[in-house]
């Protein structure tokens, strides 16, 4: 089963994505993180990405729909995938068609501005493999260290409030129309995003078998 997770910043896509991916033994696909480990390595897409990610603004199209197509082409994606922050705009929902990727399921989890601003101050993500956090809706268990791997937890660059705003303007005037361009497709379904994280799993778990 092909999956997207569709929502806005801190809505809860990283969060659920991994969470969804061990319970049904399919990859994660997260562009987010593709593009932070390539910054943090300095690759040649990290160089052209970062700029970018720092003022909250999208990475090119192209360099999206590359990456992608290289990732779902591989081996561990035959059983299915879940991307996590792809597509996000209408030429990558596109690419994807034309390519040949088939979606089965568009999980939109959708949330008040207002309560992702809050949450944002409050993440923190695994510097190593990038698991996220938050400080008090899901705590590591020991401070500062990801419970996944042992790495340490970072507040990424893009969660000052000033870029947060930026990132949901984008959110609203380029990804938002995505919700639209599935629903024409009858693979849509809402899931609250404000509610506690295992309700949301609960939700998504029963979109998907549906
Ligand atoms: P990306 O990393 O994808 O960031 P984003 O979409 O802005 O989403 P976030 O990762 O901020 O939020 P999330 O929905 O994953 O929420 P999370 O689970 O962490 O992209 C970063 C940048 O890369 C972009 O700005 C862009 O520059 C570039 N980029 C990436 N993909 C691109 C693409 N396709 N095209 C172009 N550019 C691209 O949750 C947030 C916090 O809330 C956490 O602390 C979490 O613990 C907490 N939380 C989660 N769920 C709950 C809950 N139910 N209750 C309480 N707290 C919760
Ligand atoms: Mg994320
Ligand atoms: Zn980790």
């Amino acid at each position: 089963m092909n999956v997207i997770l569709l929502g806005a910043p801190g809505a809860g896509k990283g969060t659920q994505a991994e969470i969804i991916s061990q319970k049904l033994g399919i990859p994660t696909i997260s562009t987010g993180n593709i593009l932070r480990e390539a910054v943090k390595n300095g690759t040649e897409t990290g160089l052209k990405a970062k700029a970018f990610m720092d003022a909250g603004a999208l990475v090119p199209d192209e360099v999206i729909v590359g990456i992608v197509k290289e990732r779902v082409a591989r081996d561990d994606c035959k059983n299915g995938f879940i991307l996590d922050g792809m597509p996000r705009t209408i030429p990558q929902a596109q690419a994807l068609v034309d390519q040949n990727v088939p979606i089965d399921k568009v999980i939109s989890i959708e949330i008040a501005d207002q309560v992702i601003e809050e949450r944002m101050t409050g993440r923190r993500a695994c510097a190593a493999c990038g698991a996220t956090y938050h400080i008090t809706a899901n705590p590591p268990k020991a401070e500062g260290v990801c419970d996944a791997c042992g790495g340490e937890l970072t507040i990424r660059k893009d969660d000052a409030p000033e870029t947060v705003r930026n990132r949901l303007k984008v959110f609203h005037e380029e990804t938002e129309p995505l919700k639209a361009f599935y629903e024409a497709m009858g693979i849509v379904t809402t899931v609250e995003g404000n509610q506690p994280i295992e309700n949301a799993t609960k939700d998504i778990l029963a979109a998907l078998e549906n």
